[in-house]
């Protein structure tokens, strides 16, 4: 077994390159100098892979990482599975999408608390700083044993910040300590030893002569401080130490300059790399605590390495329901029963029924059988013909089911709760997860019988779902109640794991068109789907081999045509290189190509702080300007990144982003304008392998559609709120031009009472400030997660944007006594 520190010290001598300095280890991208993103992904891997090692070794197995190999999630991914600690089905995927996750969340810390001094330790804030990490610490626990994963690497990745901050911000290494400050995990312990608020504890300093700047006396007392910080005043306690660097007003006064450690250029960088290891070290332990308050399993279940492929079934079960419901039945029953105790087996089940008025309630397990049993207890009735609560169990799911799930809703009835359809945009677009519509006879039947009007708002209705399907990456299936169950393979084919989109493209055809792809030897089980009403369709391999939709069986694949879905599986020898489909159709279409891979991505939006540093950007973009996005490519150690394109969702225009390398995996690209139009994002490059001679072409696509917008909404939450107590939340809308009327909308997924302005007007400033409250149930349990989502809607032009917030519903802990500060 290869030493897991030689790996940590191999990243630490990185080059020596230079920025300007900031308030805190730089969050994301600082060559040289170790981030908060390097600092946490390094901290999770090591203890994973010791996770791993020890479930491996307790089970008579070995665990081996690759020798003389970097610690990448693939590495560690791959080592688990291996030591069948954790399953081998699961892709490094969801493991890199966890990790982003967690430090994106630790990075935002800098953007929304930018001069909290309790989230950076500065200003010798121990006391509330241990409480934001100790709290912290408890709600991720709480959280893990609700299995509200997603929270839980929310509030871990915030806790981390100021955790590591600690090291940088304080005098701690500058005491000589060996060792983690143990005491800042646990709530009970006194927090000894702090210098008094009158206690001198540096003196003035320049340049290099700030290395030694902290008083002997402090040092040789060991009295704990920390550096003051403010951008806007440079009023300080006597005395006090400042933390330094060009945005500290504080360290231009006496005594001058800082003792910050956040990269190899602050005031003490001499010591940054030792800061940085030790807030490694101390994010390993944080970890412990956790894996041990939780479980082992639950601590891979933490950090998405036993995620593989989601069964999402929301389902309506009003009276006429009954063939949908047995249709549901049987393929979950076959995927659980096939697949069963192998590594295609689901990891996760969510169950959503909905009905009129009623929806709910949501089922996540892990168990099949529980699932089963759920499934098996629905049956149809009630609701009539009536349009029924579809988007308010959809959204359900989406806010319930781990994020990149693919979400099956059946129906044959439109949905009554319009008014929510923004609000599972947003949903959709934050949690990137797939909505694919199965939609049976009423839909269809009534097309016959019905009036022009009644058609339009047949129509319309259909329209609704096939909107909402195409901006997840997921289809609009009409068949009839007799053909459902042929229909259902698109759920067999997307509860597998590794599964990567190839293409996807929405068309309102005026002509026919011929759309190419790319398929490379990395891929397996391609299949392609071409929903929408009797498209005629070729397709041809690079060799020039074509198959008409005609032909069922035929050289390039199978075809299954049942209501608008046609969907070719193609043979398991298909060709790699440039395939391409001629489609000609009077109705307006999806194509999408998926399949398995170990080769994917991810992306977020980033934003640029002040000082070069980037922190999420979690909604949509503001049209017209400049935007940034961090792409990771998963899975891939020889993987080349040619090209990142915008490529207009229902069109064919293009924005090329430019990229920048931040080592093996990551990227930063940067896009000169955001489209007006939705877009998705492509992904072009090229792929080592070590048994081809050449490289071959790939490309893999975003499923999910993103769009600009006029107006940004932001608000700084809390991770935790209390139940019974009305929590307020501030946000802030801002505009790109001058202002508009907005109409604001805020959701739960919990029966929570809200409270927000019905409208916002922006005025002549662009901007305005609006409060949402918030109250969790007194009875609700600690540790219940809780998504908040807040839209703000350009009541002309119907531009608008959203936040979508967690929260942990968390009992006050007793934890604020014993931290209390405790002086000599
Ligand atoms: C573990 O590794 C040792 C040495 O490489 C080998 O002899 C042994 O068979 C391995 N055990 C298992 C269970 O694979
Ligand atoms: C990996 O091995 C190569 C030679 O095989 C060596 O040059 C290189 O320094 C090693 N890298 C690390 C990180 O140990
Ligand atoms: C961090 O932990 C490793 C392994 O436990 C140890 O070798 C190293 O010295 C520690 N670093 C610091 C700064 O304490
Ligand atoms: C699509 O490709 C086919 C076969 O190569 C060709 O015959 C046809 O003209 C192309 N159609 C269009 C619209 O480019
Ligand atoms: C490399 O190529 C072989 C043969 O084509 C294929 O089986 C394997 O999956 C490929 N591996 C990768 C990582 O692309
Ligand atoms: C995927 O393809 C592999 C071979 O490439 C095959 O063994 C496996 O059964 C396929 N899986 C599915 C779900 O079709
Ligand atoms: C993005 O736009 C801002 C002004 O809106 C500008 O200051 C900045 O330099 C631009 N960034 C890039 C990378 O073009
Ligand atoms: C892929 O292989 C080529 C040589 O065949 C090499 O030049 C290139 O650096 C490799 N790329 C990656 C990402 O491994
Ligand atoms: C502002 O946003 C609107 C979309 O709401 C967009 O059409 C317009 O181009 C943007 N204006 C500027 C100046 O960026
Ligand atoms: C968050 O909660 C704490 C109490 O736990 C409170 O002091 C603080 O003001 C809250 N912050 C915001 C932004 O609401
Ligand atoms: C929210 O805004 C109100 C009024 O605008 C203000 O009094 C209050 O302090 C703000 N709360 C927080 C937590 O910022």
């Amino acid at each position: 077994m290869v030493s897991l520190v030689a790996v940590a010290v191999f990243l630490l001598c990185g080059t020596l390159f230079q920025s300007p300095q900031v308030a805190a280890f730089k969050p994301l991208f600082q060559g040289g100098s170790l981030t908060h993103r390097e600092i946490t992904q390094l901290a999770i891997l090591r203890k994973t892979a010791e996770v791993c090692r020890d479930i491996a070794t307790a089970q008579g197995r070995n665990f081996t990482l690759p020798i003389n190999n970097s610690l990448t999630p693939s590495a560690v991914q791959e080592a688990c599975s291996a030591s069948a600690a954790s399953s081998s089905a699961a892709s490094s995927h969801v493991f890199y999408l966890v990790i982003t996750q967690i430090f994106l969340s630790n990075a935002v810390i800098d953007q929304l608390f930018a001069l909290s001094e309790a989230h950076h330790v500065d200003n010798e804030a121990f006391s509330e700083g241990r409480h934001l990490i100790t709290q912290g610490v408890a709600a991720v626990k709480a959280s893990v044993l609700q299995g509200s994963y997603f929270s839980a690497r929310n509030t871990l990745g915030a806790l981390c910040h100021t955790l590591q901050d600690f090291y940088s911000h304080s005098n701690w290494v500058e005491l000589g300590s060996t060792a983690p400050f143990g005491t800042l995990i646990k709530p009970e312990l006194p927090l000894n030893n702090l210098a008094g608020p009158s206690t001198p504890t540096c003196r003035s300093c320049t340049g290099s002569d700030c290395r030694d700047n902290i008083l002997p006396e402090i040092l040789l007392r060991k009295k704990l401080t920390s550096g003051y910080f403010s951008v806007y005043s440079s009023r300080k306690p006597a005395g006090k130490c400042s933390h330094g660097g060009f945005l500290d007003r504080t360290s231009l006064r006496e005594p001058t300059g800082g003792i910050n450690k956040d990269d190899i250029r602050s005031d003490h960088g001499f010591l940054h790399l030792r800061a940085a290891d030790m807030a490694i070290n101390a994010t390993v332990e944080v970890l412990q605590d956790i894996r041990l308050a939780t479980g082992d399993q639950a601590f891979l279940q933490l950090v998405g390495l036993s995620q593989t492929s989601v069964l999402a079934i929301v389902i309506d079960t009003t009276g006429s329901m009954s063939d949908e419901i047995e249709g549901a039945k049987r393929v979950s029953f076959s995927i659980i029963d096939s697949r069963r105790g192998t590594p295609g087996e689901p990891s996760e089940y969510i169950l959503v029924p909905f009905n009129d008025p009623d929806f709910g309630p949501l089922t996540r397990t892990t168990n099949a059988d529980i699932f089963k049993e759920r499934i098996n207890s629905l049956s149809a009735d009630g609701g009539g013909d009536e349009p029924e609560m579809c988007l308010s169990g959809l959204l359900l799911a989406l806010a319930g089911a781990p994020p990149s799930s693919d979400i099956f809703v059946f129906t044959d009835a439109a949905a009554t709760d319009l008014e929510l359809k923004s609000t599972v945009l947003a949903m959709i677009e934050s949690t990137r997860s797939t909505v694919t519509f199965m939609l049976t006879n009423v839909l269809l039947r009534r097309r016959r019988t019905a009036s022009q009007s009644q058609q339009f708002k047949l129509r319309s209705d259909i329209q609704l779902y096939r909107d909402l399907a195409h901006a997840s990456g997921g289809q609009a299936i009409t068949v009839t109640k007799a053909t459902l169950s042929q229909a259902t393979a698109v759920i067999t084919d997307a509860s597998t794991s590794a599964l990567v989109t190839v293409l996807q493209v929405v068309r309102s055809p005026i002509i026919p068109e011929n759309v190419s792809f790319v398929l490379d030897p990395s891929l397996s089980n391609v299949t392609v789907y071409i929903t929408g009403d009797s498209p005629v369709f070729t397709l041809y391999s690079p060799t020039g081999v074509s198959q008409s939709d005609s032909v069922a069986d035929g050289p390039l694949g199978s075809i299954l045509t049942v209501g608008n879905l046609n969907r070719v599986k193609l043979n398991s020898d298909s060709q790699t290189g440039e395939w391409k489909i001629s489609i000609d159709s009077t109705h307006s279409y999806s194509l999408k190509v998926i399949g398995q891979s170990s080769v994917n991505f991810l992306i977020n939006f980033v934003e640029q702080l002040e000082g070069g540093d980037f922190t999420p950007k979690a909604n949509r973009p503001f049209i017209g300007r400049n935007a940034t996005l961090f792409v990771s490519v998963t899975g891939g150690d020889s993987v080349s990144v040619t090209d990142v394109l915008l490529v207009e969702a229902s069109g064919s225009d293009v924005v090329h982003g430019t990229i920048k390398s931040l080592g093996a995996t990551d990227f930063l690209v940067n896009i000169d304008r955001i489209p007006e139009w939705a877009f998705v994002v492509q992904l072009k490059g090229l792929l080592n392998n070590s048994t081809r001679s050449s490289p071959s072409r790939f490309q893999r696509q975003s499923p999910t559609q993103q769009r600009g917008s006029g107006v940004n909404i932001m608000a700084q939450p809390n991770n935790t709120i209390e139940p019974g107590i009305p929590f307020n939340l501030n946000f802030t809308l801002v505009t790109n031009a001058t202002g508009g009327s907005y109409t604001i909308r805020a959701w739960t997924d919990r029966s929570f009472s809200v409270s927000f302005p019905r409208s916002l007007d922006t005025g002549t400033e662009g901007s305005a400030q609006g409060s949402v409250t918030l109250t969790a149930r007194s009875d609700t349990e600690s540790g219940t997660d809780v998504t908040l989502t807040i839209e703000a809607e350009d009541s002309e032009s119907s531009d608008s944007n959203y936040v979508a917030l967690r929260f942990t519903v968390m009992t006050k802990v007793a934890v604020r006594k014993a931290a209390e500060k405790q002086e000599y």
